[in-house]
């Protein structure tokens, strides 16, 4: 997919189909305005016979258009003028690429309006448009046995028209956009794959693979089991116990800067399956946890991103992958487990998995000194409580840290929240027989399952964001959503920029 901006009229641009929005009761804003007067009102005479309301995301498509270059016309939806903004203009692209995907158009000009630049400023806008046209035209790598559709013909997008003062900063938002788009669709199809696929040695491969197309500056390394029990890591292997599939420990190294500048660390939560262990889960949904490893997706298509971005700073990757099953062999509740920090853990709740090969993920990362470390992980269900499925939930050690990423999911729409992570938190994990337990009960559980992950990452800025709530879709769209990465990706090319 090619992404372009241009400043001159639309209606003299290349393509097939010219798009344009209409505001509610057939208002026209200025970019429609300005096509409507070059075809010599021909669009109000249009909206004039009444097919078209302007309802907000409806979508109609003309497919001759007297005195179009282009040929179609395809008019969407703003709704209410008074009340349009940035999340109503992401709906109706989502529409309008939505639409234009049903048809055999190639290559669109889009003059829809855009909203205002004190909500969504050139670069943002230029990067919205490909992240959305990308993650709408996505479609899972399914396994039915019915013959795949053809895909769309969709191969390049003209965005405009924009002013020539902002083209750059619309053209770097759609490059930094379609590269979220590219890397968040393997960070889909991992999510989406079955656990019978996608097992802790098909991700150690998915990674060897990404290393392999951007081997200037991405380094692979795998532990296997015996080099993970080599570097003690207790909680780990506590997790993998119970399972036939062997683990495997994933580091990725990203080098974009030079070699002394202190990585950021990026580590993600690898639960191929979590079946709660020998604490069982209900039943109902638990299909739903072939997704325990959008975390490690997340890390992966984050150093994908960075080597397509070309980003100029340094990243580690660092992905404990395993499943979570019940058998002869598994961790079982009461059982005391050493993390590879030395601290020992009272195991009350096979369940509560995460943060096991998190604590010993998180403890490896000090070797690097990195100048920030950022987990990810589809932690507790307590979070979706907390948040419900719009915000991702960000706690740590380091305000300033936290907020970066607040900032960078306002910035992207990729919403995040903070959760206030105090030491009367941590009071909760008290053990009688171990340094701490692994649950604190339910009161505050997203927050307790941080505070744990705190006791192994003293002295390190850190921050730990719950991805619960917004990895993936329950329901009738099931499916994985591609989130945080459009947030993680902003928060690092901030800091490359920097
Ligand atoms: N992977 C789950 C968290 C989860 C559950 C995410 C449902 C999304 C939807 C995690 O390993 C887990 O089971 N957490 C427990 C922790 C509890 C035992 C303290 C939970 O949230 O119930
Ligand atoms: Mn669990
Ligand atoms: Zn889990």
């Amino acid at each position: 997919m090619r992404f372009e901006a241009f400043s001159r009229r639309a209606v003299q641009q290349r393509g097939d189909c010219l798009v344009i929005g209409v505001f509610e009761r057939g208002e026209l804003g200025p970019a429609g305005a300005a096509v409507n007067t070059a075809l010599r009102a021909h669009i109000s005479a249009l909206l004039a016979r009444g097919d078209f309301s302007g309802r907000a995301h409806d979508t109609l498509l003309i497919a001759e258009c007297a005195g179009l270059t282009a040929g179609r016309l395809l008019l969407v939806g703003l709704g209410p003028k008074a009340q349009f903004n940035r999340r109503v203009w992401h709906k109706a692209l989502q529409a309008t690429i939505g639409a234009l995907a049903r048809t055999r158009i190639a290559s669109p000009v889009l003059a829809l309006e855009r909203p205002a630049r004190t909500e969504l400023d050139d670069y943002y806008f230029g990067r919205a448009i490909a992240e959305i046209t990308g993650s709408t035209l996505y479609r899972v790598n399914d396994l039915k046995s019915t013959r795949r559709q053809r895909p769309p013909p969709l191969a390049r997008l003209r965005v405009g028209p924009v002013e020539e003062a902002s083209l750059g900063a619309v053209r770097r938002g759609l490059a930094a956009g379609a590269a979220v788009a590219e890397s968040g669709a393997l960070l889909r199809d991992l999510g989406n794959l079955p656990a019978n696929v996608c097992t802790p040695r098909y991700l150690a491969n998915q990674a060897r693979e990404l290393a392999r197309r951007h081997r200037q500056r991405v380094r692979v390394r795998i532990l296997d089991e015996a080099a993970i029990r080599r570097a003690r890591m207790g909680c780990f292997l506590a997790v993998t116990r119970g399972s036939e599939e062997p683990p495997r420990f994933i580091v990725l190294e990203y080098r974009g800067a030079r070699r002394g500048r202190a990585p950021i660390a990026l580590v993600g939560k690898g639960v191929t399956f979590d079946t709660g262990g020998i604490s069982l889960k209900d039943p109902p949904a638990m299909d739903e946890m072939k997704y325990d490893m959008c975390g490690a997706a997340t890390v992966l298509a984050a150093i994908d991103f960075a080597a397509r971005a070309q980003l100029r700073l340094n990243l580690v990757g660092l992905v404990p992958a395993c499943e979570n099953m019940p058998d002869g062999r598994a961790v079982k509740p009461g059982d005391i487990i050493a993390s590879a920090s030395g601290q020992t853990v009272e195991v009350l709740n096979t369940d509560a998995e995460g943060r096991l090969i998190l604590s010993d993920a998180l403890n490896y990362a000090r070797r690097y000194r990195p100048e920030a470390v950022v987990d990810f992980a589809t932690l507790t269900g307590a979070c979706v409580i907390a948040l419900g499925h719009h915000h991702s939930a960000v706690m740590g050690n380091d305000d300033a840290l936290a907020r970066e990423l607040v900032e960078a999911g306002a910035r992207t729409g990729d919403w995040a929240w903070q959760l206030p992570l105090t030491e009367d938190y941590a009071e909760q994990l008290r053990s009688n027989f171990a340094d701490m337990a692994n649950v604190a009960g339910r009161d505050g559980g997203a927050i307790t399952a941080a505070a744990f992950l705190g006791k192994f990452t003293t002295g390190l800025r850190w921050a730990h964001m719950d991805i619960a709530g917004t990895a993936w879709t329950s329901g009738k769209d099931k499916g994985a959503s591609g989130r945080p990465l459009s947030l993680v990706a902003d928060f690092l090319s901030r800091r490359a920029a920097a």
